[in-house]
């Protein structure tokens, strides 16, 4: 017997209206089960933005040092038991131990962070054309915010939506993906064992067609913070902004590294496998391009497939493990369909490419670390997200090539590159088109006190975490005080 899990709506453990359950299973072995969570509908989110809405004037009126306590309290219970939701999200995720360790610590140094900045200004005084008025703007929260969170950091992108949203004053109904609601459900523990009071923040598992659309729709939900796919974001948006609502969205990535003739080869060939391999490769700042100048193409080539063929892969929890499985048979479809597609748009395979079977492999989810070279910049391969462990090889013929072939992609999320020549980093630095830029460092990974999101179609324009999260979070309100 698994256990059977619930949502958590004004600050209880309820099931479905309709007792609907979905199973929660490990894909690098189907035949675990981790649990049974509830399948909300939308009458079930409808709840969770009544208890939101009756918790929200209390919240808002909490002293914001108060608040941060809470949420250092959440950030304790998280660090307190990284072994055990890192096991948890690593068996309903697919990530490697180590990653999922990494994660809830992430999660936890989020939250922490965000605690802290309970204690920073709230806005700003400003001089007055009028010697008697004291005059100054304030951030003030919206109201029922609603988060839509992905299943590929079920830990780090919900609490860095979550942590802003309620230090900020917000009332908040969280979505995660139906996929990993096991991590969630540990999130939301912390917060609840913190001692957030009832309804401040409440838990739907559930599908996006039903919970997900009643936040999107519901004109008392103020504002949707979402992480997740181009076509679903950018219809989200369209919905919320239809209704008056504020939406966020962090979608897709293509990202590029630019490995540059003075390159360390193996130091160029480790960043590579990092940012396209970890998590396996289902980060939208994986690394997807290798973009090479034309000297150290066959060197580079060479070089990495020899590195990812000795990748060990299998189930996550094993320590010798570098790559689990990708997390679903849908996420496994679509990452071999694009394989096939990169071979019959005349990529050239060099490495991987196939579905692993045998013993270890027959009842997950895994495809072997794959690597194409030959690929030409409009290849589907070169152009569309894969969220998988597939890396393309484009040569460049120099710095100016390299540049333009990585800016030629609707996203622009994260790039890096690799060189010593700081002029050559400087001209890097300026000219592409990357929300987030790595110097000498992988594509993916992206620290809590610093803005993280993308150009072009990877994000809505609006930034995450650091300072950037009050922006989205709150709204201003300008106060004239003057004598009577
Ligand atoms: C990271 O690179 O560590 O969904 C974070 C994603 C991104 C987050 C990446 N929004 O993969």
């Amino acid at each position: 017997m698994t256990q059977a899990y619930k949502n958590y709506i004004n600050g209880q453990w309820v099931d479905a209206a309709n007792g609907a359950v979905t199973h929660d299973t490990n894909p690098a072995d189907t035949r675990q089960e981790l649990g049974t969570f509830p399948s909300a509908t939308r009458q079930d989110a409808q709840n969770a933005i009544d208890a939101a809405q009756r918790a929200f004037p209390s919240w808002a009126r909490t002293p914001m040092p108060q608040r941060g306590e809470i949420l250092r309290r959440a950030a304790h219970w998280l660090d307190a038991r990284v072994d055990e939701i890192g096991a948890a999200l690593t068996r309903e995720e697919g990530k490697t131990f180590a990653e999922g360790k990494a994660e809830v610590a992430r999660g936890a140094s989020i939250v922490r962070y965000f605690a802290g900045e309970c204690m920073q200004p709230t806005g700003d005084v400003y001089p007055s054309a009028s010697a008697s008025t004291f005059l100054f703007a304030e951030r003030v929260p919206l109201g029922v915010v609603g988060l839509i969170t992905p299943w590929n950091f079920p830990c780090a992108i919900p609490t860095w939506k979550m942590a802003p949203a309620l230090a900020y004053g917000n009332t908040v109904v969280f979505k995660p993906a139906e996929i990993t609601p096991l991590t969630a459900w540990y999130i939301v523990s912390a917060f609840e064992q913190a001692g957030l009071p009832p309804g401040v923040l409440n838990l739907v598992v559930g599908r996006g067609s039903q919970a997900g659309q009643e936040l999107v729709e519901n004109p008392r939900v103020k504002a949707i913070s979402f992480t997740g796919s181009n076509e679903v974001g950018t219809r989200l948006a369209a919905q919320v902004a239809q209704r008056g609502g504020k939406a966020q969205l962090e979608l897709g990535g293509k990202n590029p590294i630019v490995i540059l003739n003075d390159a360390d080869i193996s130091k160029a060939v480790e960043l590579t496998v990092q940012g396209a391999m970890l998590s396996t490769g289902q980060k939208c700042t994986a690394t997807s391009r290798a973009i090479v100048v034309r000297d150290i193409v066959n060197a580079y080539r060479d070089a990495l497939a020899a590195r990812v063929q000795q990748l060990r892969v299998g189930d996550g929890m094993r320590p010798d493990v570098y790559m689990g499985p990708l997390v679903s048979a849908d996420a496994e479809k679509t990452v071999l369909d694009y394989i096939a597609l990169g071979k019959q748009e005349g990529a050239r395979l060099v490495t991987g490419g196939e579905k692993l079977r045998g013993e270890e492999y027959d009842h997950g989810f895994f495809v072997a670390p794959t690597v194409f070279d030959r690929v030409t910049p409009d290849m589907r391969i070169a152009q569309e997200e894969i969220f998988g462990p597939v890396v393309g090889i484009l040569e460049a013929k120099d710095i100016d090539d390299a540049i333009a072939l990585a800016n030629h992609t609707r996203f622009g999320l994260s790039a890096s590159v690799v060189t010593r020549d700081l002029n050559l980093a400087l001209r890097f630095m300026r000219e592409i088109e990357a929300g987030v830029v790595h110097v000498n460092s992988m594509t993916a990974g992206a620290e809590p006190q610093v803005p993280f999101g993308g150009f072009k179609d990877s994000s809505s324009g609006t930034r995450e975490q650091g300072k950037a999260a009050r922006e989205f979070f709150t709204q201003w309100k300008t106060v004239y005080v003057d004598p009577l």
